[in-house]
């Protein structure tokens, strides 16, 4: 008699959907994340896995076909064309984000005019990004960890540099503080590109580096600074300010050149410092208890941003990306 059985089902249709056992359920029908990867940063491909981020559910994919299905669609800023001609042009779909995605300065990148009201979020170096992605950053050692041994030094200052630009501020700094002490130059500026092995022997063998970007601006701190940490090399930031910096790593770890009103200050400091082992040392505290990770362009950023999406459904929207980034 199905009239007296009524009340029962739709108790039970009532029910069901306050039940933990059918909330799980349905969840695991749920679909994974979906991020598309629309375009390959640099062109350079990276796994489509995130088996070591702790993250679950997560879909990565380049299969554009994926489009309407996709949560979220990753774009790399240097890859996109002035007249926008490779984004998607079908509709989008209502719970769909589009991730601006950039690694590089404002003053190296182009500023697109038509991308403000495009994206709903942000993944760059940037602290204040929607899903920020520094160069690097410390972790805290394990006993799994070998303790920090200082490699075997033979030169004072090091600076292996590509891009020579005599408008860079570094290379004025440069220019100036070799007056006042010897240093060490390598890499493509100076007609010898390094290999790998040959980039990380250098960054071991010196006691200091100049990790001096070419663009000074917020947060924009790179491997220039985390590749000597990880090898045991004092890195000498020039860059954005030392709060920045110390936003990133300890005060301890490193010297500032603005710690110094001259160029001939720190290369006193640096001499002085070649001489006394014991407070050369110093520099190495953060060791005890952390070790240096780098990021790896494109899969870190993507990663991430699908556990971002998986925790923030509601709306989102960048409405001026060129005031934020480059204004
Ligand atoms: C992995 O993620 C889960 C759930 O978010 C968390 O409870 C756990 O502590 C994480 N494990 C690690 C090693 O980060
Ligand atoms: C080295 O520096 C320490 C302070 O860190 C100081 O006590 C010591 O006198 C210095 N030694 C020399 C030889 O300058
Ligand atoms: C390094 O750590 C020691 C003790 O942990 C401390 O006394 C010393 O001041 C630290 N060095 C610097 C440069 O802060
Ligand atoms: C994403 O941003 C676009 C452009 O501002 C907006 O039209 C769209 O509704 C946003 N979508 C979500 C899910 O936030």
């Amino acid at each position: 008699n199905w009239t007296s059985l009524r009340p029962i089902l739709i108790s039970i249709v009532v029910v069901l959907p306050y039940c933990p056992a059918f909330l799980s359920a349905a969840m695991d029908a749920e679909r994974d994340t979906i991020l598309l990867i629309w375009m390959w940063p640099f062109g350079f491909r990276f796994d489509l896995n995130c088996n070591d981020f702790n993250i679950s559910r997560c879909h990565l994919t380049n299969d554009k076909n994926l489009y309407h299905k996709a949560h979220g669609i990753l774009f790399h800023h240097r890859d996109i064309n002035g007249q926008l001609s490779n984004m998607p042009k079908l509709p989008r779909p209502s719970f769909q984000k589009w991730v601006w995605f950039n690694m590089e300065s404002p003053a190296n990148s182009n500023l697109i005019p038509g991308l403000n009201q495009v994206f709903n979020l942000t993944c760059s170096y940037r602290l204040d990004s929607d899903i920020p992605v520094p160069y690097g950053y410390l972790e805290p050692v394990t006993s799994e960890d070998e303790s920090f041994k200082l490699p075997a030094k033979d030169k004072l200052v090091c600076w292996i540099v590509s891009n020579w630009n005599p408008k860079y501020k570094r290379v004025e700094y440069y220019n100036e503080l070799k007056k006042h002490v010897e240093i060490h130059i390598y890499g493509k500026a100076f007609g010898k590109k390094l290999s790998d092995q040959e980039y990380s022997d250098i960054l071991l063998s010196c006691k200091f580096y100049l990790s001096f970007e070419n663009s000074i601006s917020r947060d924009y701190i790179t491997e220039k600074l985390y590749n000597p940490m990880g090898k045991g090399s004092v890195p000498i930031a020039l860059g954005p300010t030392r709060q920045m910096y110390e936003d990133h790593i300890p005060a301890d770890s490193f010297i500032h050149v603005n710690d110094f009103s001259t160029p001939k200050e720190l290369a006193q400091r640096l001499l002085y410092l070649d001489q006394n082992h014991s407070e050369y040392m110093r520099f190495f505290n953060w060791t005890s208890m952390f070790k240096v990770k780098g990021t790896h362009l494109g899969r870190d950023h993507a990663c991430k941003t699908c556990k971002y999406l998986q925790n923030h459904r509601g709306y989102q929207a960048v409405n001026d990306l060129n005031g934020w980034y480059w204004g």
